[in-house]
C-alpha cells in the first residue's frame, strides 16, 4: 500500500504501523518501548501513526474514534530542572485553553503536547504541595472514562539526572507514573521512544520495569524492502547493490544519494560518491578514537569491529567491564548500535562499518 506522509511517500513500515495499530486497540497493561538505531525512522513512524491512524483530522485536532493523545517528542525542549518540565508540559486550563486554540491552528503537534489543569492545583503542584503524577493520574482517569488515553513520550532519555528534589528522581517517578496508568489501572497507554540504547538497556535490567514493558524494535529496512524502493525509483541494478552495500537500508542516507543521483556524472560517479561517504564515517570513528585518547580503547574497537566486518554483529559479553566501556562510549555518540535485547552490537548504519574497513586496513 503506498502511503504519504507530510506530502512525501512514506516507505514500508506496513509491519510497525499494523502492529502499533493492534497494540493501541488492546486494554493498556504495559509500556510500550520502542528502540533502534538512529535516523531509522522511528518518529517518522510515530508521528505518522498519530497523524493518519489516531486522528481523523489531524491539523483539525479530531480524533478518530475514542481516542485521546498526548505527543511529546523531548527533543525539542531545552529541558534543565523540574520547573522547565513543568513548563513545558502543564498549562492551567482557563489561560492554557484560549492560547491553545490559536496554537491549535498553528501547529496540532504543539497541542497534543500540553496536559490542562486547573489553575490553583498547578500552583499547588509548582509549590510542591501536590504530586504532579497523582495529579495527572486524576485527570487521565476522567478522561479515560469514555476515552483511550494513549501518551507519547520521545527521547526520554532527556529526562536523565534531573530531579524533582534532593530525594526524587523525575524520571524514576515519571517511569513509576507510566506502570501505574498502564500495568495497574489500565487506564493508558503508555509509549515510549528511545534511539539511545544505554538508556533502555538500564530500563530492561531494571527488573520492576523489564515484567512491566514489551521492547519493540524499529530498525533500517531490509535488503528486500530497500532493493524495492530503489527499483521504483528507477535505480538499476549494480548501482542498487553497490548503495546496499554501503549504507543499507538506512532511509535518510538512501534519500540523500537519490536527490544527488542527478548530479552524481558531476561528483564523479555514484562509486567515488559512496567512497567518500564512506571515508567521512571513517573520519568519524578516528576523531571518536582521538578524543578518547586510549591506545587500549582504539585496540578494543578495532578488535570489535573486525568481529561485525566477518559476522555482521559482535556479540556483547557484558561481563567484559573493558569491551562494556568501549561499547557504550560509541554507543552514547550513535557511531555503534547495541541491541540489548539480543546482546548484538553492529555500526548504528552500514555506512559506519565501511568507516571501520578503512580503520582496520590502515
Ligand atoms: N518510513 C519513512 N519514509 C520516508 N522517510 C523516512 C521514513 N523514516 C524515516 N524517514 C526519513 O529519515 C529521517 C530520519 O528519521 P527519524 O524518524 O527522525 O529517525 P529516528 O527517530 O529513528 O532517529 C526523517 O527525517 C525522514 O526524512
Ligand atoms: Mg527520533
Amino acid at each position: 500500500m503506498e502511503r504519504f506522509f507530510r506530502k512525501e511517500r512514506l516507505i514500508d513500515r506496513e509491519k510497525e504501523i499494523e502492529f502499533l495499530r493492534g497494540w493501541f486497540d488492546k486494554v493498556p497493561k504495559e509500556i510500550l518501548w520502542l528502540y533502534g538505531p538512529k535516523s531509522s525512522g522511528k518518529t517518522t513512524l510515530i508521528e505518522y501513526v498519530i497523524e493518519n491512524e489516531l486522528f481523523e483530522d489531524f491539523w483539525g485536532l479530531k480524533y478518530r474514534g475514542n481516542f485521546w493523545v498526548r505527543y511529546i517528542n523531548l527533543r525539542g525542549y531545552l529541558i534543565t530542572s523540574y520547573k522547565s518540565f513543568l513548563e513545558a508540559f502543564i498549562k492551567p486550563e482557563g489561560e492554557g485553553s484560549k492560547r491553545l486554540r490559536e496554537e491549535e491552528r498553528l501547529d496540532a503537534r504543539m497541542a497534543l503536547g500540553i496536559f490542562e489543569i486547573k489553575a490553583s492545583i498547578l500552583n499547588k503542584v509548582r509549590e510542591r504541595h501536590r504530586d504532579l503524577f497523582n495529579v495527572l493520574i486524576s485527570e487521565i482517569q476522567r478522561i479515560a472514562r469514555d476515552r483511550r488515553v494513549i501518551l507519547i513520550i520521545d527521547e526520554l532519555q532527556t529526562l536523565e539526572d534531573i530531579y524533582i528534589n534532593d530525594k526524587r528522581e523525575l524520571l524514576k517517578e515519571f517511569l513509576n507514573f507510566c506502570v501505574r496508568i498502564t500495568k495497574e489501572l489500565h487506564i493508558a497507554h503508555c509509549l515510549i521512544i528511545s534511539s539511545n540504547t544505554i538508556f533502555i538497556k538500564r530500563i530492561f535490567n531494571d527488573a520492576r520495569l523489564k515484567v512491566t514493558s514489551e521492547f519493540y524494535r524499529v530498525g533500517h529496512l531490509s535488503r528486500g524492502i530497500t532493493m524495492r524502493w530503489l527499483d521504483d525509483e528507477g535505480i538499476g541494478v549494480y548501482e542498487r547493490d553497490l548503495i546496499w552495500e554501503y549504507v543499507g537500508g538506512c532511509i535518510p542516507l538512501i534519500q540523500r544519494i537519490l536527490s544527488k543521483m542527478g548530479e552524481m556524472k558531476a561528483l564523479g560517479g555514484i562509486d567515488e560518491y559512496l567512497k567518500q561517504e564512506a571515508f567521512r564515517a571513517y573520519a568519524q570513528i578516528v576523531d571518536a578514537l582521538i578524543r578518547s585518547k586510549s591506545k587500549h580503547i582504539e585496540l578494543v574497537f578495532k578488535k570489535i569491529s573486525e568481529k561485525i566486518l566477518k559476522d555482521g554483529f559482535y556479540l556483547c559479553k557484558s561481563d567484559d567491564y573493558d569491551e562494556m566501556n568501549v561499547i557504550e562510549r560509541f554507543a552514547e555518540n550513535e557511531i555503534l548500535f547495541y541491541d540489548p535485547l539480543n546482546l548484538q552490537v553492529t555500526g548504528s548504519n552500514r555506512l559506519y562499518e565501511r568507516g571501520m574497513e578503512i580503520l582496520l586496513r590502515e
